[in-house]
């Protein structure tokens, strides 16, 4: 069997990312809309969330691919990072974080206005459930439907939005690590946890499997954020692309004023650990993938 190559699987899958995004998202729409929802789209980002979907499609379906599972998955890889994107735009609003740079840029709203950044986020929202429902595929109307489901709950209240609401609520405050797990888990890993379910169910995944890979995308959901936290005070702003020490001067809690610098890098290695061996316990036979990007999720410098 031929060794598994991370490098040349991201390469590969990234570029079709790339092309399917930028072929999704349309220029003309009315009023210059359509050039605020690409700019916050296109031209930067790690494309966790996409990557995850794929990997996570390719474990399930374990090498019998059928032909619409693969549109399938592109689609809900696009959508993921279309909520993503709009999650994004509005988390720098002058009403939320206040921020003036991402992935290198100036902010939607500081390139195109306050309204216009909120309709943006508010389209490319509509978008990606558009992308998930098309009517001209062979994607099964169940899965399809399964697949809306999914987004709608990792994007919702119980969700990024709700994780989102708590963050806002908790500025000042001490969470302790339940209530700081709980909300990072909301704001950043129920879209990653999303992620992985929307590729199990585009792989048609088993029910153990899935149960697996939801376990899986639990931990490393929450590492995630628990690194993101970590950079905001190791990394500068140049190589994040995005303003560093903002946590602190905002007065968040997060997992480095919980458990301190030391204390949050051991807890980003224990839930990579833990997610590692949720995919052990998959014996699914394809999880290279996801294993090469548990790694990085604990390894990334931006
Ligand atoms: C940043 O996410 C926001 C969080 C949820 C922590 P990413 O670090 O994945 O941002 P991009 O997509 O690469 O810009
Ligand atoms: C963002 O958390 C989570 C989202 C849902 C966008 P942060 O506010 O820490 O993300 P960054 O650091 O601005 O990317
Ligand atoms: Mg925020
Ligand atoms: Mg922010
Ligand atoms: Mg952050």
């Amino acid at each position: 069997m031929k060794a598994f190559n991370f490098n040349q699987w991201s390469q590969t899958h990234l570029a079709a990312i790339e092309l399917a995004l930028d072929d999704n998202v349309p220029a003309y729409a009315p009023a210059g809309l359509g050039d605020a929802m690409r700019y916050a789209v296109l031209d930067g980002g790690k494309r966790l969330r996409p990557l995850l979907v794929l990997a996570s499609m390719e474990a399930s379906a374990a090498g019998q691919q059928a032909g619409w599972m693969e549109d399938a998955a592109m689609r809900a890889a696009c959508a993921v990072e279309l909520i993503h994107a709009y999650s994004l735009v509005h988390d720098d609003m002058p009403c939320m974080d206040n921020d003036v740079l991402r992935r290198g840029k100036p902010t939607v709203h500081v390139k195109f206005g306050q309204a216009q950044a909120l309709l943006a986020g508010d389209a490319l929202q509509s978008l990606a459930f558009e992308l998930i429902t098309p009517d001209d595929s062979d994607i099964p109307d169940a899965v399809q439907t399964k697949l809306c489901a999914l987004l709608a709950r990792g994007a919702g209240h119980a969700g990024m939005a709700g994780g989102q609401a708590i963050d806002l609520a908790s500025v000042g405050v001490a969470l302790d690590a339940e209530a700081l797990r709980h909300m990072h888990r909301c704001k950043t890993g129920a879209l990653l946890e999303t992620s992985v379910l929307m590729g199990a169910l585009c792989g048609d995944a088993s029910a153990r499997a899935y149960e697996a890979l939801h376990v899986f995308a639990q931990a490393m959901g929450v590492a995630f954020q628990v690194v993101d936290d970590i950079l905001d005070v190791t990394a500068n702003s140049a190589v994040l692309g995005k303003t560093a020490g903002k946590d602190a001067a905002d007065n968040k809690p997060t997992y480095v004023s919980l458990l301190g610098l030391a204390g949050a890098r051991q807890e980003a290695k224990d839930l990579a650990e833990q997610a590692q061996s949720a995919l052990i316990k998959s014996a699914l036979p394809n999880t290279q993938a996801l294993r090469a990007l548990t790694d990085w999720v604990l390894h990334r410098q931006h």
